[in-house]
């Protein structure tokens, strides 16, 4: 099955209009749900073929899952994160929600689950935001965060690709991640790595998460929003943040960001920030940077910003970088005109307020 429309049970219990005004006036990030999810089922054998079968929007609730299928057990899991915005005109759009597809599958087919065919995802996620409208916020900086998954649900015990798998999505007002651009300190975990080589960096599965949460911890305990990974392979070479990619801008307008080598995210908001750097004039480099080089570039002032970016918080200015035995202090310009011109472009296309010249927005309604 690659297209079919989605079958419609209707909510009993929506949220009550003074109940969802409260939650739209200061909704955070990921508190609140929705009325509705996005389902559909797959089983074949196991990641070869199969079918996706019962599209279906379904009320919010929780699943009832055997203790025993695979997701509980062996973490085959993949999920994926976008945002659905409201214009001036209320009107929604998706920002590039075919690039979430598509990354869906390449994290699928690393985790040997099934892969959704792109249209179906593009339906879940459209049909669900249509169905719960009311959800979506029209305040400065705010959206209908979605999250698609795929879990593993057959009942089996051996270690093997599951038979059975569910599709769904999931759908959560949302204000700025970070709440204000003001500069972010990120904590550099030297004792833990999120990814290796050969490992599921690039892929977006939750055990990439699950390894992440200790490192979070540590640099929580020292004031620290975020936790930065290096590669202590390559001479400490950048890799991500817990939940972030990030770029270097130096004296002469020249972009830095880390190669996709096979062990961080490819970040969707990343591809579109070289895009629009690039058609400004800027020469962008994918590239390896250690923090050694960081350190000297900002000693030197010959990097001036650093931020990094995702769907979540879109374009954040990184304040210091704090470790065990010291830092390296926030780069010359921390809201600097780069990293201001890139949020407002991006943030600006999002919203409608600047031109989607790149073609990257969906209208959904
Ligand atoms: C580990 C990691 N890196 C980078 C990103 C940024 O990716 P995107 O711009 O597609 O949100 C995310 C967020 O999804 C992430 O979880």
């Amino acid at each position: 099955m690659t297209q079919q429309s989605f079958a419609f049970t209707e909510n009993p219990d929506p949220a009550s209009s003074a109940r969802l005004n409260e939650i739209l006036a200061a909704p955070g990030f990921g508190e609140y749900t929705t009325d509705y999810v996005a389902k559909v089922d797959w089983s074949g054998d196991g990641a070869g073929s199969g079918e996706w079968k019962n599209a279906r929007i379904e009320p919010y609730g929780p699943l009832v899952l055997d203790p025993a299928v695979s997701v509980f057990h062996y973490g085959q899991e993949v999920f994926e994160g976008l945002k659905a915005y409201r214009h001036m005109d209320g009107s929604v759009w998706l920002f590039r929600p075919e690039a979430n597809a598509q990354r869906l599958r390449r994290s699928a087919r690393r985790l040997a689950l099934p892969e959704l065919p792109d249209e179906l995802f593009l339906e879940a996620v459209t049909s669900l935001v249509r169905q719960d409208s009311r959800w979506i916020p029209d305040g400065e900086g705010t959206s209908l965060y979605l999250r698609p998954f795929i879990i593993a649900t057959e009942k089996f015990l051996g270690v093997r690709p599951s038979r059975e798998a569910l599709f769904e999505v999931v759908a959560s007002p949302a204000a700025n991640y970070f709440g204000t651009p003001e500069p972010v300190d990120i904590w550099w975990s030297r004792k833990y790595a999120r990814a290796g080589v050969g490992g599921t960096g690039a892929a977006k599965c939750g055990g990439n998460y699950a390894a992440s949460l200790v490192p979070q911890m540590e640099g929580e305990a020292h004031g620290c929003k975020q936790v930065m990974f290096t590669d202590e392979n390559r001479d400490h070479a950048v890799e991500e943040l817990g939940g972030m990619n990030v770029f270097f801008v130096l004296r002469d307008g020249t972009l830095v960001t880390p190669a996709l080598t096979g062990t961080i995210l490819e970040g969707i908001t990343r591809m579109s920030i070289i895009e629009l750097a690039q058609e400004r004039g800027h020469t962008v480099e994918e590239r390896t940077i250690t923090v050694d080089e960081w350190r000297r570039g900002v000693e030197s002032g010959e990097i001036s910003e650093v931020f990094a970016c995702g769907t979540a918080a879109v374009i954040a200015p990184m304040g210091r970088l704090v470790y065990e035995d010291g830092e390296i202090p926030a780069a010359a310009q921390t809201n600097g005109e780069v990293t201001t011109w890139l949020r407002s472009q991006l943030t600006g296309i999002q919203t409608g307020r600047v031109e989607d010249r790149f073609g990257w927005m969906q209208q959904v309604i």
